[in-house]
């Protein structure tokens, strides 16, 4: 027998049998519970989408209360130990790895793809000296929608592939122009003889030498650093990516509105929020106090909790691991010491034991990045490179998805009713 959930409506004392399907009902199936011919029906209030799916997904699979995550399947642990951010980006899009031939063409495709045109570079010239990256970032994702006005047709499965390649193989080089740009340096164009992540380091950092050399640890910290921010499955900018990509908009307008989303302080903002934290509190001693503020309510202890993790997140144990092999090249950020304390003292407390509060990713991606020598305003530009990838997958599928139509929740009215307009004079 099929799973059913079934409602007594105690004020018509009908019954209704709602099928269960994967663990949930259909919000549309209340539609049917009214007590008269002209009631709208029974809907749900969920703000914030707390307990709302908005899609099936095959791509990310996550257990917040076992701390487990999965692309396609692959738990994240075993692909930071064997994996690359393009072979993971390919498995996120087309949901199996690639083969060795496979992952040589895309790998190829993503390479050609890296330029930019020589007008988008004038356009971002043209930005404030002391723009946020992110703003300059999201802008000139949007903007690029100008010269790919294919990208228009995004039922055209060839057309779709193409700016799918093209946005991954472009956010690394938009990413570094706009650090170059806040730095006053010149651009660097891309060297596609080097890795992805090598390729990216060069055009962050390359100087006067003919060829740059990355340092291979940082190389591989930052290709780790990409993976697990890959995709996240419905957070709150991949559910912009998909809203607006719901409207039929093309990807780059869709990609730049997720990366609005993920600019807040709240999404992929906590790790420059998290820097900015542990600075302010400046030492290990003034930790306690601190702690005390937080759970005053004065301030939040950015790079802990999570909506869906309630255990420790699986991202910020790698993380950890990461920031080992990296400060043994580049030195201990001396921002550590203090994070270390924050976390000692937040896991005994019951403040944030009640309130399963645990690290997240972002608690120690900024001491990373800042250790290979990204300002904090960078950090928000590094997470959305590889999330890019998990945007254009997530998009890629509910283009696919025929349950999916436009995005368009409903409300629950609590305004005024009817009333005659009252002309300026004669208001009180
Ligand atoms: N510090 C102190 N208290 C916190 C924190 C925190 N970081 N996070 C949650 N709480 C408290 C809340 O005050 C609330 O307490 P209450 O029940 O007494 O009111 C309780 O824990 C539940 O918090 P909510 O805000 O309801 O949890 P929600 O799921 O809405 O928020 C979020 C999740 C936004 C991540 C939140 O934990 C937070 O603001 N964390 C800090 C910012 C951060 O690190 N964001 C990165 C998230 S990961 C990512 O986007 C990649």
């Amino acid at each position: 027998m099929a799973d059913t959930l079934t409602i007594t409506d105690n004020r018509t004392g009908k019954q209704y049998e709602i099928p269960i399907e994967h663990g949930a009902i259909r919000a549309m199936d209340l539609r049917q519970i009214r007590t008269a011919a002209d009631d709208f029906g029974l809907m749900t209030y969920d703000p914030a989408f707390q307990n709302t799916a908005n899609c099936k997904s095959r791509i990310t699979f996550i257990d917040g209360d076992k701390g487990v995550l999965l692309y396609r399947g692959y738990p994240i642990e075993q692909l930071a130990e064997h994996s690359t951010y393009l072979e993971t980006a390919y498995l996120l899009l087309y949901g199996e790895l690639p083969t060795a031939p496979q992952l040589q063409t895309w790998t190829k495709e993503i390479a050609q793809h890296t330029m930019l045109h020589e007008n988008i570079k004038k356009l971002m010239e043209g930005f404030q000296y002391d723009a946020h990256p992110m703003s300059i970032f999201l802008s000139t994702v949007g903007a690029l929608s100008t010269n790919y006005p294919d990208a228009k047709k995004i039922a055209d499965e060839q057309a779709r592939q193409v700016n799918i390649r093209r946005l991954i193989a472009k956010v690394p080089s938009i990413a570094a122009y706009a650090y170059r740009h806040s730095m006053g340096r010149p651009y660097i164009y891309p060297d596609n003889a080097l890795s992805f992540p090598g390729n990216f380091l060069n055009m962050l950092f390359r100087m006067t030498e003919p060829v740059y050399q990355s340092n291979p640890v940082l190389e591989r910290a930052l290709d780790v650093l990409f993976i697990l921010h890959a995709d996240h499955e419905q957070n709150c900018s991949t559910a912009a990516m998909r809203g607006i990509g719901s409207s039929q908009a093309d990807p780059y307008s869709s990609l730049a509105g997720a990366a609005a989303a993920l600019y807040g302080p709240l999404h992929g903002g906590a790790n420059e929020a998290v820097l900015r934290m542990l600075k302010e509190i400046g030492s290990i001693s003034h930790v306690p106090d601190f702690i005390t503020r937080v759970k005053r309510g004065e301030g939040r202890l950015m790079g802990f909790g999570h909506r869906v993790y309630k255990s420790y997140d699986p991202r910020a144990r790698i993380i950890k691991q990461t920031a080992d092999a990296v400060f043994e090249v580049t030195g201990r950020n001396p921002l550590l010491d203090i994070a270390l304390e924050l976390e000692r003292i937040a896991l005994e407390d019951d403040y944030f034991v009640s309130r399963k509060l645990y690290p997240n990713v972002d608690f120690y991606s900024g001491l990373i990045y800042q250790a290979m020598g990204f300002p904090v305003e960078m950090f928000p530009v590094l997470f959305a490179i590889p999330r890019t990838a998990g945007w254009l997958a997530q998009w890629d599928e509910m283009l696919r998805d025929a349950d999916q139509k436009i995005a368009r929740p409903r409300q629950v009215y609590i305004g005024s009713g009817p009333r005659d307009f009252v002309p300026v004079g004669q208001r009180k």
